[in-house]
């Protein structure tokens, strides 16, 4: 089989490596990837949303089957477009995946459906938002409705601030158009999991468990990143959890997405927080988390392809997902100043010692410079993953790969999966 992957970050260098592990695959083109996908697969210089140049370039490679990685391009639309053309692909329509694409219409699909999950209002109209944050207890957490890289969420302590927050989202349109609608929602603690699935619209079926950090600083401090590292399992994620999950949320999901005709083909990403009222979903996700399929992906026994087909084919009822025995921990290496700002091009060495079997080194924001150096080119710039027999064995091995790769303005938390010191 010719398979495109299409995306450009970590998950997709790990998507890319399952996708070589396939029995089924001889041939893998990434679009537009990176400098380390390119040893895996040939690199296709179209971006993510240039829907016509992929479908183009899909037809004439004969591509049996594409995978989109990337939330954008989904939402977008294009698994429609790729199916309307004929073409094999694997990721959620565009009318499903609207579930990670507006939190108003997931929200109201968890209150319709009777899915656990934080009370909200929602508001098109900045007067009324700020006379409803007049009255509410907080903190309080506000969302843009849309897609806005995982940062149109603000955890408000005070009124002042939640004011602000008005402003920001819905009069300043700080995310564009993703604040056109305002969702405002309690304030919940708790430990968060991240549970990633494969659904063929029917049938659900969880991935092992896993845990990101999403803040820039140590100690959870910091800006909101896309995500600075990642253990897996979780072993906060207990059978218990795991029971009601199965009863409440997952299965629930997926019937009411087709319930509404919205039939959901793909990953679906449930953001969990464990509460002290039991868990509830923080957020659904269209795809693979990035990082949690670097640290989720490497530990999968099954053949990759095998399962996308059956998520494509409605018959992943007749198989059984499979994990190692064992855990995985994914420490990211960001360029100084993510996720504000920060400067790219320089050269990265150290590569030589991951065996993409105990040790993996997955690229994000990497390039070839003209001299055909690989250079950094993103915040996010590295995933370093290792493979322990358990996740303190992981963690150590995942911090001694950091050392191995050296790079100018090289920035990283210390601390991914300090959590397990409490276990
Ligand atoms: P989201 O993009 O909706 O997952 O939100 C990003 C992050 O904001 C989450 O991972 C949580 O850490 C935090 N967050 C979101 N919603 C809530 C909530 N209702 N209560 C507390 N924290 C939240
Ligand atoms: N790591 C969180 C996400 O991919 O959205």
């Amino acid at each position: 089989m010719t398979v495109l992957v299409i995306g450009s970050g970590g998950r997709e260098h790990a998507i890319c490596m399952s996708v070589k592990k396939s029995k089924k695959v001889d041939k893998i083109y990434c679009a537009p990837g990176n400098a380390g996908i390119a040893s895996i697969a040939e690199i296709v210089p179209i971006q993510a949303m240039e829907f016509d140049k992929l479908v183009a370039f899909a037809k004439e490679k004969a591509v049996d089957l594409t995978i989109v990685g990337m939330d954008d391009p989904l939402v977008g639309g294009i698994v429609d477009r790729f199916e309307a053309a004929g073409l094999r692909v694997f990721g959620p329509r565009e009318n499903a995946a609207i579930l990670e694409g507006s939190k108003s219409f997931s929200k109201d699909l968890m209150k319709k459906y009777g899915i656990p999950t934080a009370a909200y209002e929602t508001f098109t109209d900045p007067k009324e938002a700020e006379a409803y944050l007049r009255t509410a207890k907080m903190p309080i957490v506000l969302k843009a409705d849309g897609l806005a890289l995982g940062k149109g969420v603000l955890i408000c302590n005070t009124l002042e601030e939640a004011l602000d927050g008005v402003k920001t989202i819905m009069e300043d349109k700080k995310f564009g158009d993703a604040g056109n609608t305002l969702v405002v929602e309690e304030f919940m603690t708790g430990r968060e999991v991240s549970v990633l699935s494969f659904t063929d619209g029917k049938t659900i079926q969880i991935m092992s468990s896993a845990q990101d950090h999403k803040r820039a600083e140590d100690g959870d401090q910091g800006l909101n990143t896309g995500g600075m590292g990642t253990f897996s399992p979780s072993p906060f994620y207990t059978e218990e959890v795991d029971e009601f999950c199965k009863r409440e949320v997952y299965q629930k999901t997926v019937d009411a997405m087709a319930a509404e005709g919205r039939p959901f083909q793909g990953v679906i990403f449930f953001g969990l927080m464990l509460t002290e009222d039991g868990p509830k979903v923080l957020e659904y996700n269209c795809r693979f988390g990035d990082p949690e399929a670097q640290v989720v992906l490497p530990r999968m026994k099954n053949d990759v392809i095998e399962v996308m087909e059956a998520c494509i084919d409605g018959t992943l009822d007749q198989l059984t997902l499979e994990f190692e025995d064992n855990a995985a921990v994914c420490v990211v290496l960001a360029s100084e100043g993510y996720p504000v700002s920060y400067e790219k091009g320089y050269p990265i060495q150290g590569f030589d010692r991951f065996d993409d079997d105990q040790f993996y080194c997955f690229h994000a924001g990497t390039a070839f410079n003209e001299a055909g150096e690989i250079v950094t080119n993103g915040g996010r710039v590295l995933g370093i993953t290792a493979k322990g027999e358990n996740l303190l064995d992981a963690r150590a091995k995942a911090y001694e790969a950091t050392e191995w790769i050296t790079f100018e303005n090289k920035y990283m938390r210390h601390d991914i999966g300090h959590a397990l010191d409490e276990v």
